[in-house]
């Protein structure tokens, strides 16, 4: 409920670190209390040890033995020359590369776009052009091209204190921000969403093809249909919709994927935020909501729209918490919200064909102590016939993970009727298990995990990449083998190795690959390969990519001069040999952003990034030393014009003269 008068600015970090234990208040055992964490043996051999426990706990002769039993070749699969990590207004990339902006908030997607004017901004206009804070970002090729295809783009959420001129006081030193009017809200609404646009390289560089036939903007107003086991349950069903299957809009669409038959999947995250209203005393979903934090209140849109006030429309944010899938080739298709995926606070959607055809959804759901998830399709990918593809989402099997001590992994199907998913836990169908995932993982005995970010599975060496962000709320005695450390300000990556290279399988095994954070600084327990430099480390992994050659890309959220001197950007991360757990700085973003994206193109030939959040933030950076709004930004980017407030946005990265990325 938003009780917060004057309001405070929203925040990412509000939604997704928001106080509190988080909201898994279930007492699964962190995997039987064990407090040993288990050691990465494969990293260990291979000298995966932090410089910083080098030099604490081993003697001169271990390391020497260390370094003998390294493999010899520490030669990494990326070749760049490292950025300098730092922090300053604009971005930087790896010498040799050009890093051009090529879709910014605002920016035209169709002829018609109304220029952007962000002192006269309205809901209209925003609905024709690029939505705010882009997060995921997805290639369609057309024609097999990976210089003509069409571009999907998530919009997560929106930053009034940088998006709206005339709305901000600093009061003692801290921004408050005016409540919203319902135009501001419906400018919000028209932000939020996705983008899908078609995109072309001439002679080197991207270009927005803005007559495109299929360009489009989803909104938090598009119509979309709620397909699959949830869809037509009476828990689905409003006052403006009896059928339960009609829902408008998608919201805080975080990570997302594209699927093997060409479709664009985005994870609507921190829902909660969207909500405020009091339940009606007879709703039997407020132990549900409390599970998802709702409501939080963080927007207003409650205020002008019955559908975000829980006390009117009581059902409606049932409707929200699932992964969207859009099929691109037709502009005025309905998107469906296919809810055999589980309803939770989901990151991406990123995807593989198992060995049989099946396919495979790895799935975080984003909160501290709650759980990885995967799903796999009850159908086979069919690579003739797009059409016989278009409904897999809504039949198959959802996982959720159990990683025990011994390096086991282990997969737990969420089936009504099966363990405890049974009508003596409240559970009367698949419809009910779905819509509260959360329970289900409970019951089931899930691993709490330091927040589950971005999953990327990797068809080059079969293996699967975990992003955990952090968790500073992880008690000691909750320090459990996979989440190894209490109080994680850093977060840390897990490698799944599924059983038989099936990524179909109900069984595997898992080690950490790394832990991130300063590895020169004992306490931080950071595990990065000795080959780091001082630029190279990072905390707080979010998206990921895997690119055609089976390299592992990383974005963070979170990286800041107080928190590690450094803002947020891509790493490169090396997953094999002797320079397994090396990492190294390819693209920073500007102050007070967000590293978003990545998406390395199927030739390697191009890269491309989001940058969320610019300016957001720069009381901690001391050059500028207080908070930043738009009247008063820590940074310009990507314009730097005085008129122009900070705008995220898509970067190109391609190579000086062509090429493929860091090769
Ligand atoms: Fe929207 Fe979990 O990052
Ligand atoms: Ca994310
Ligand atoms: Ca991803
Ligand atoms: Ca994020």
């Amino acid at each position: 409920m938003n009780e917060l008068a004057p309001q405070q600015p929203f925040r990412t970090s509000q939604l997704e670190e928001n106080d509190g234990p988080g909201h898994n208040l279930s007492d699964n055992a962190t995997m039987g209390e064990i407090i040993a964490a288990r050691f990465s043996r494969r990293g260990f051999l291979k000298g995966s040890l932090a410089v910083s426990a080098i030099a604490a706990t081993v003697s001169p002769m271990a390391l020497m033995l260390a370094d003998d039993a390294r493999a010899a070749d520490t030669k990494s699969a990326f070749s760049f020359e490292e950025v300098e990590a730092g922090i300053d207004e604009k971005h930087h990339v790896a010498a040799g590369y050009d890093a051009d902006v090529l879709l910014r908030w605002g920016d035209a997607l169709f002829p018609d776009s109304p220029a952007f004017d962000p002192k006269n901004q309205t809901p209209e206009s925003q609905a024709r052009q690029f939505g705010y804070n882009n997060d995921y970002v997805g290639y369609i090729p057309i024609d097999g091209s990976s210089e003509h295809g069409l571009l999907v783009v998530n919009h997560e959420y929106t930053n009034e204190h940088l998006m709206f001129p005339g709305i901000v006081k600093v009061v003692d030193g801290k921004i408050s921000v005016s409540p919203a009017d319902k135009q501001r809200v419906d400018i919000e609404m028209a932000a939020h969403g996705g983008t899908v646009v078609e995109i072309r390289k001439t002679e080197g560089k991207w270009q927005v093809v803005r007559d495109g036939k299929l360009n489009r903007r989803i909104t938090a107003n598009t119509e979309m249909q709620l397909s699959g086991p949830v869809a037509g349950h009476d828990r689905v069903k409003t006052n403006a919709d009896a059928s339960g299957r009609k829902v408008f809009g998608t919201i805080n669409n975080c990570s997302g994927g594209v699927t093997p038959w060409g479709t664009y999947v985005s994870g609507e995250e921190n829902v909660h935020g969207y909500f405020l209203g009091k339940l009606p005393e007879d709703s039997k979903e407020a132990a549900n909501y409390k599970r998802m934090g709702i409501p939080e209140g963080v927007y207003d849109w409650g205020k002008f729209h019955d559908r975000f006030d829980l006390s009117k429309e009581p059902n409606e944010a049932n409707r929200f918490g699932w992964v969207v899938e859009i099929d691109v080739n037709d502009p005025n298709s309905i998107p469906k919200k296919r809810t055999a995926l589980g309803r939770f606070k989901h990151e991406g959607a990123d995807s593989i064909v198992a060995k049989d055809g099946r396919v495979v959804f790895y799935l975080g759901d984003d909160e501290r102590f709650d759980y990885v998830y995967k799903f796999v399709t009850a159908g086979k990918f069919n690579p003739d016939n797009r059409a016989a593809n278009l409904d897999l989402l809504d039949e198959g099997t959802l996982y959720v993970a159990k990683f025990d001590v011994d390096g086991s992994l282990n997969w737990l199907p969420i089936v009504f009727g099966q363990g405890p998913l049974t009508e003596a836990n409240g559970f009367h169908s698949q419809a009910d298990v779905l819509i509260e995932t959360r329970r289900a993982g409970d019951l089931l005995g899930a691993t709490k995990m330091d927040r589950p970010e971005d999953i990327g599975p990797n068809g080059v060496n079969g293996k699967v990449y975990v992003m955990l962000t952090n968790n500073t709320k992880r008690k000691d005695d909750q320090v459990d083998a996979v989440n190894p450390r209490a109080k994680n300000a850093f977060g840390h990556i897990v490698e799944i190795t599924e059983e038989d290279g099936n990524f179909a399988a109900t069984k595997g095994k898992w080690e950490i690959l790394l832990k991130c954070g300063d590895p020169t600084v004992a306490d931080v327990g950071a595990s990065f390969s000795t080959e780091t430099t001082k630029n190279g480390w990072f905390g707080m992994p979010d998206n990921c990519a895997v690119d055609a050659a089976g390299r592992l890309w990383v974005a963070t959220d979170g990286n800041s001069p107080k928190e590690t001197g450094r803002t947020d950007g891509i790493w490169a991360i090396d997953t094999e040999g002797g320079a397994r757990a090396t990492s190294k700085l390819f693209f920073r973003v500007p102050v007070g952003a967000e590293m978003c994206g990545p998406l390395v193109l199927p030739d390697m030939q191009s890269m491309m990034v989001a940058v969320q959040h610019p300016g957001d933030g720069g009381e901690d950076w001391k050059p500028f030393g207080r908070p930043s709004y738009y009247e008063d930004l820590s940074t310009r980017w990507p314009d730097f014009k005085d008129d122009m407030p900070v705008r995220p946005a898509v970067v190109a990265i391609t190579k000086k003269g062509g090429g493929k990325i860091a090769v």
